[in-house]
This record gives C-alpha cells, structure tokens and sequence, in this order.
C-alpha cells in the first residue's frame, strides 16, 4: 500500500531556541536551570550550539529531503530588557531564514516556545494580563524585522501545556512547582521579587494562565498582520494528547477535553490553521487519568508508545477548530531507531487516513531534527532524526533521518 500526500504538503523537522541554540542567558529557564534546589537534571548549556551552527543544521535538512524547517526565535535574546530590542540578535534570525530560502525550505516561524525573557517572568509573567501586550509588542518589532521571510508563523507553542501537564500529573490545575524543588522560589529569591509574581510557563499557577495566553495569543496573531509586509498564514499549535475513555469514563474524558483544550480549539477558529502536536494517549476512568496500561511499552518521558495518537488528535482538533491542521510536532524520545521509525511510519499511516477523510493536513513536522535539551529531563530523551556528540556537537543522522527525508522527498510512503 502506497500513502500518498497531496502537492505542496509540507515535510520538515522541529525545533526551539531554547532547546537548541544554548546559552540563552536574559530567559527565566536559564535562571531557573541554575538555581540550588532545581527540579532541572541538567542545565541546557550550550545546547546544539545552533546559534552558530544553523547553517550546518538547515543544510543538513535540505539534503536529508525535507522541505520545511519548524524553529522558534528568542524572545529573551531579542527584548532582553524591556523595550530594548537588539537590531543585531534580529538580523541573526533574518540570516537563519534565508540561508532556509537559500536551501530551499519554508520557514515556518514560532514567536514563544516556552522561554521567556527573565524581566517578564518576574513581572507576572503566564499570569500577568501585561504579558499578553508586551509580547503582542514583540511579535510587532519581530514581524517588521522579518516579516518578509517568514513562511508561515505560530504565535505560542502549546499555550495549552500548563494545564494539561498539571492534569496529566495529576496536580489539578496547580503548578508544577512539586517537581520543580525549591528552584522556582529561589529564581524568584535571585530576581528580587516574590515566588507569587515570579510565573515562568511550566511552573506558572496553571489555572491562571489560559486567559493570559489566549489574550497573548490573539493579541500576538493580530500584531504579526498588521506589521507584515507579504502574506503569510499565523496561528497557534497546541499540545495534545489522545484522549480515550475506559467504559465508564466518557463524561470524564469529556469534561478533560473542555478542561485541556477548550478555549483554544475556539480560539483557533479565527486563525489561519492550528498546529496539532502529540506524543501518546491518555486513558481516563469515571474517577479521573489512568496509570499506563500493562502490556503497552512505556517510553523514557514516562507515557506510553502510542502512535495512532495523531490521527486521533487530527480528527479531533479538524472536528472543533474547524481550520486546516498543521502537524507542527510528531515524535519520539528513544534509543531504538527502529522503534523510531515504526512510530513515525504508524503515525503517517494515520494521517493518510485523515486525508483520505477530507480532513485538510498541510504538514509532518517531527520533533527534533536533532537530540536536544528536553527541558526537565535534560539530555537523556533522545528525539532527534540527528544524533548530537555532546563533547564535539558534531552532527551523525540516524537511519531514521534518511528514511523519513525518503518519504519527504517522495511525498508518499509505501507502509
Ligand atoms: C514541546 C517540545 C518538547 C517536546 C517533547 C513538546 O510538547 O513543544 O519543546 O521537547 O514536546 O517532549
């Protein structure tokens, strides 16, 4: 059986600065990795050292196959004070992008993904209305910057995140502070203000947090249209998981997605698309989440292999949001190449069903193009298509980057 996927489907890998560029000193995670008391294994460092590598990193793509590169750019590099934009931290990302357009891939362009600068984080940070306009501010400097490069933007990385990782963990709605240490109080000990206004995404009081990103969101989305010079399509991507109901656990599964997704879905209606990213399931019972089911092989992050979780998450997210869906992150964290390369094939095969459905998906993006920080757990989930020698950053694709850059460049996979 042949997959095949329509003209001008996307094919990229994904990627955020934080997690890749290292040394991101002005951003809250920073300070929060370096902290006595730390929930973080390990600090991220120099990362990848894409910072100065990118041009290795996006050559290396095009060469693979693929067409398109998912990366984010540095709120906390570019406004590292407030109001103290850097023209030259700017003009580095309009050199990552045409050397994207020079190996021809589109740009696809995340305004946050998870880091912030230190100053708006002790500020209130995720639940600070303020935050939603200094960042709508950002997007506007950004966009003027490198609008005109850009080939499709998301405003915020899974907005989402907050909540469902406290609900996943089974922290109702409250931060992730119980894993976490004493770190966050002590970054906010460092900044000079009290742990209450100190809010980082992650470790924000979750609940508190979806007004504030939705606002940010929309604000955002509407400042990168008003400053861009070309047309280019904007949404958000949002984290989700395949939510299933063990019999008796419907409404509770129900109740979970209003809970996990509501607000976004509909907020994602007035967008251009929204960018679907998932990594497992979820089982619900009557009485709340479930613990991982016997018999199903249980991954490094602590859930479950599960890569039909995608076409569950496309058909979902298609059926509310209403928009065309971008899968914006797809992957796994593993040792196993193969048990790569068969999640990824099983998760491909779902979205040729959703495509034969009518469901309008415009892209694969796996999450990573390379091994990389993985924020709390450090270095030791390996995502990456690429490996990553952590003493000489040399660069060594897995077979699974030329399979997948096979698929990419065929625009069909014969499963
Ligand atoms: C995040 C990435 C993260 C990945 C794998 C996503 O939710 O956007 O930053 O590395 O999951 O855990």
């Amino acid at each position: 059986m042949t997959v095949r996927f329509p003209p001008g489907f996307l094919w990229g890998t994904a990627t955020a600065a934080h997690q890749v560029e290292g040394s991101n000193l002005a951003s809250d995670f920073w300070s929060l990795e370096h902290t006595p008391g730390t929930g973080f294994k390990e600090p991220s460092g120099d990362a990848c050292d894409q910072w100065h590598r990118y041009r290795e990193d996006v050559a290396l793509l095009a060469a693979l196959g693929f067409g398109a590169y998912r990366f984010s750019i540095e709120w906390a590099r570019i406004e590292p004070e407030e109001g103290r934009f850097s023209v030259a931290v700017l003009d580095h990302y309009r050199r990552v992008l045409a050397a994207c357009h020079e190996h021809g891939l589109v740009p696809f362009v995340t305004y946050h993904h998870f880091t912030s600068p230190r100053w708006v984080t002790a500020d209130g940070g995720m639940t600070d209305e303020r935050t939603a306009d200094r960042f709508a501010r950002f997007c506007e400097r950004a966009t003027a910057h490198l609008g005109d490069l850009i080939g499709v933007a998301c405003t915020i990385n899974e907005p989402n995140t907050p909540i469902l990782v406290s609900h996943t963990l089974g922290l109702d709605g409250k931060g992730l502070e119980a894993f976490s240490g004493d770190g966050v109080a002590e970054a906010a000990r460092r900044c000079g203000v009290a742990r209450e206004r100190f809010q980082p995404f992650l470790f924000a009081d979750a609940a508190r947090t979806r007004d504030v990103l939705l606002l940010a969101h929309r604000k955002g989305r509407d400042a990168i249209k008003a400053a861009r010079r070309r047309d280019f399509p904007v949404g958000v991507t949002l984290s989700m998981q395949d939510d299933q109901a063990v019999p008796g656990g419907e409404a509770r599964r129900d109740r979970m997605r209003d809970e996990l997704y509501g607000g976004f879905l509909e907020a994602a209606r007035e967008d251009d698309f929204v960018g679907v990213q998932t990594y497992t399931r979820k089982r619900w019972g009557k009485d709340g989440g479930l613990a991982n089911e016997d018999g199903v092989p249980t991954l490094v992050m602590g859930y479950e292999f599960w890569p039909e979780a995608l076409e569950a998450t496309i058909r979902y997210a298609a059926r509310e949001a209403r928009v065309p869906i971008h899968v914006t992150e797809n992957g796994i964290g593993t040792d196993d190449d193969a048990q790569r390369i068969e999640y990824v094939r099983r998760a491909l095969v779902g979205v040729g069903r959703c495509l034969a459905d009518g469901i309008d998906v415009r892209s694969y993006f796996y999450w990573s193009l390379l091994d990389n920080f993985e924020w709390l757990f450090g270095y030791e989930p390996r995502f990456g298509l690429v490996d990553v020698d952590r003493k000489t950053q040399l660069r060594t694709p897995k077979p699974s980057a030329h399979w997948l850059g096979k698929i990419a460049r065929a625009n069909a996979l014969e499963a």
